[in-house]
This record gives C-alpha cells, sequence and structure tokens, in this order.
C-alpha cells in the first residue's frame, strides 16, 4: 500500500492507495460515529467488516440524479436525527456523483464533521475524491452549489475496482491521460507504452497509474486549494468544453468521456494559437484511440446540438466577464493559462469540434 500525505490550506490529508487498504486503515483512523452513504451498486460488507461501530446507512443511485439539493437535505436530517457531532464520520462510499453529494453534506452539517472518502470508481480514485471540491446540481444546473473540503482521508482500495465495468474503467483513464498530458511527462510515456497492463487492469499497473495521479493532483491543490490562483486551473484541462459537451448530451455520457473529446479540442485551440506542440495532439489522440476514448463528437453514443453546446460553454464557472482562463497544453507535461472571449471560444471551439 503506498501513503500520500499532504497539508492542504488548514487541514492534512491522507491518501492510501492499494488492494486492502480499507481493512488495513479504517478502524485505525475512524473512531467516533459513522454516516456510511454509498451508492446502490457497491457492496458495503468491507467497510461494515473493517469498523468497530455498526454504522447507520443511507443509500444513493448512481450517476448524476443522485448529486441533487434534495439528497443533501436527507442526509443532514438524519445527521441531525442521530445526533451526529463534529468529532463523527461521514464515509462516502461510491464513485464520483457520490463523493460529491456526501463530501458537501459533510461539509455544512454543523460546519462540517469528519469526511472519508473511499472512492469506488477509478474517475473517483484518480481525480473526483480528492482536493476537497464538492459540488451538487439545483433545478437541473450541474455544480451549482458546493462547496471546499478536505476530507480527513482517502482510502483508494483498488479491489473496488474489480467490479466496475469496463467502459467506467475507461472513462477514469481520460483524467489519468490529463495529468499526463499537461503535467506529468513520465505518466503519459507508461500509459502510451503499458496500455496492455493498465486495460487487463494488471494490479501493480492500476496502482501505478492511481497513486501517480494522486500525486499529480495533490502537489497542483496544495498549491491553490480554494482555486483562486492561476495554478489549480491546470485540472480543468479538457474540462471547458468537456462540461460543455457533457452539458449538451444532457449528461447521457460519462464524465471521462466528454473530458477525452475536450482534451483533443483544447489541444487543438492550443495549436491554431501557436503554443502546442504537433507532437502533443499527434500522441493524445493515438493514446485516445489505444484506450477506446472518443476523440471527436461523432464518436459519442449522444447527439450533441451545437448550440446547446455554445449555450452551455458560454456558462462556464472559470469565466470573468467575457472571458475564460483555459489551461493549454505546451509540449508533453507542460501547459500555459490562456485568456480567451467567450467569442472567439465559440469560433475556435466549432473549428476544433467540425
Ligand atoms: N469533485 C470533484 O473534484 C470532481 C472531479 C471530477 C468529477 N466529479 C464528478 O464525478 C461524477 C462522475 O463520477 P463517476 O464517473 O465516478 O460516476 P458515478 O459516481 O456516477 O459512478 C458511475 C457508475 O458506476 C457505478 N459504480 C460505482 N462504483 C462501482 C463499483 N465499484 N462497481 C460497479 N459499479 C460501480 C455507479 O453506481 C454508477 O452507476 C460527476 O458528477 C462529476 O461532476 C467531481
Amino acid at each position: 500500500m503506498k501513503i500520500v500525505e499532504e497539508s492542504i490550506c488548514c487541514s492534512n490529508t491522507r491518501v492510501y492507495v492499494g488492494r486492502g487498504a480499507v481493512r488495513e486503515v479504517l478502524e485505525k483512523i475512524v473512531d467516533g460515529n459513522v454516516l456510511l452513504v454509498r451508492q446502490d451498486a457497491v457492496d458495503p460488507k468491507y467497510v461494515v467488516e473493517a469498523l468497530r461501530v455498526k454504522p447507520y446507512e443511507f443509500v444513493l443511485p448512481g450517476g448524476e440524479q443522485a448529486k441533487d439539493v434534495d439528497m443533501v437535505i436527507q442526509i443532514i436530517k438524519l445527521l441531525y436525527e442521530k445526533e451526529f457531532q463534529r468529532k463523527d464520520y461521514v464515509i462516502a462510499l461510491g464513485g464520483g456523483s457520490l463523493t460529491d453529494v456526501a463530501g458537501f453534506a459533510a461539509s455544512i452539517y454543523m460546519r462540517g464533521l469528519r469526511l472519508v472518502n473511499i472512492p469506488t470508481t477509478l474517475l473517483g480514485m484518480v481525480d473526483a475524491a480528492l482536493g476537497g471540491k464538492n459540488a451538487v446540481n439545483l433545478y437541473g444546473i450541474k455544480n451549482i452549489v458546493g462547496s471546499f473540503y478536505q476530507p480527513h482521508a482517502v482510502i483508494s482500495d483498488l479491489m473496488y475496482l474489480d467490479s466496475l465495468p469496463q467502459k467506467e474503467f475507461i472513462a477514469g483513464l481520460a483524467e489519468a491521460i490529463k495529468y499526463g498530458v499537461v503535467l506529468d511527462r513520465e505518466l503519459f510515456e507508461y500509459l502510451y507504452k503499458n496500455s496492455a497492463e493498465v486495460l487487463g487492469r494488471d494490479h501493480d499497473a492500476v496502482e501505478y497509474v492511481v497513486h501517480r495521479s494522486t500525486l499529480n493532483k495533490l502537489a497542483i491543490v496544495k498549491q491553490d486549494p480554494y482555486e483562486l490562483g492561476r495554478v489549480r486551473i491546470v485540472l480543468n484541462y479538457g474540462h471547458t468544453v468537456g462540461h460543455a459537451v457533457e452539458a449538451a448530451t444532457k449528461f447521457s455520457i460519462p464524465h471521462g468521456i466528454a473530458v477525452a473529446v475536450g482534451m483533443v479540442c483544447e489541444s487543438l485551440i492550443g495549436r491554431a494559437i501557436g503554443v502546442t506542440s504537433i507532437e502533443v495532439v499527434e500522441k493524445l489522440i493515438d493514446i485516445l484511440k489505444i484506450y477506446g476514448l472518443p476523440t471527436s463528437l461523432n464518436e459519442l453514443d449522444a447527439k450533441v446540438e451545437l448550440e446547446d453546446l455554445f449555450k452551455a460553454l458560454a456558462r462556464d464557472k472559470k469565466r470573468y466577464g467575457d472571458h475564460i482562463h483555459i489551461p493549454i497544453p505546451t509540449s508533453l507535461g507542460f501547459w500555459t493559462p490562456y485568456r480567451i472571449s467567450v467569442s472567439e471560444l465559440r469560433v475556435a471551439v466549432e473549428k476544433c469540434l467540425g
């Protein structure tokens, strides 16, 4: 098992990565009442067996339908009824949608109780469960309400991936590829050369990818925990266009799939403005194909109306006035921020997605 420890803002976060990590560490780090918030597809057995106390349970479906403010209210009501105090724990067991809901509820109940994330999707392990961002949807608007709240601990027990459908596993790899493109050439090369092992879920290969992604994400979050500077936006590579694609499909495709298309489009924008090397574009398209990820809109299992996509693009959360800051890859493993007006971005996206 690998342990990553990072002091982020005013709290200390420990991330445990390895098969059997829940059994190894959960009992040692949890010493209060527990509300286990879990996805219905995930077996609670290992968590329940590893705890000293019998947890209360709150079960949610997978996907965006769970990320609703109503669910947050229900979790808070349960915490109150069971007399949870700040020293007590919410354990979030599930994919990125689950850790978003449970994390947000944990961050606002009594202004915050202890949160342990146990991500069960690859996307959760390499991205969503790390870094302290939580958000839920309101009136159907994605991630419109949320908070920054660092978890007490994250346990990425790779055993959970055994039951994850291959489509979801591959969607998670898009985020690992993202770290490779803009931050970590070594990770990119590893993913490029070892696709058979990664896709075959070889234990060492998956542990390497999750551990390395964790290091990349926490190193960035530590420098800019509240996304106030110009550092954390790098994690948004592929997401400006990706989120707009997701919204235009009414969230019917996995997040990572939309990010894959977004990364290609944003690297082509970089090429058009003369900052992205041809190697980045070529190798990115290559690696996405190797992993069976889409590189363009027509490879998606959903129809996308460009007008819906542009509407979503204009509502990007990183928009300041008429401009959006997007991270653009320069050479493999490096990036630069780029300020672009919404109207210029529309023209650029029309070209790169067309
Ligand atoms: N907070 C953040 O920093 C952050 C970052 C990236 C993404 N996200 C959010 O994460 C969400 C996407 O996360 P996701 O891709 O993990 O989706 P998800 O949580 O909806 O999980 C995908 C599917 O896999 C199922 N599942 C989960 N674990 C399983 C397991 N071990 N075995 C079998 N099935 C399992 C779920 O029930 C669901 O149907 C989006 O809402 C996105 O906005 C948040």
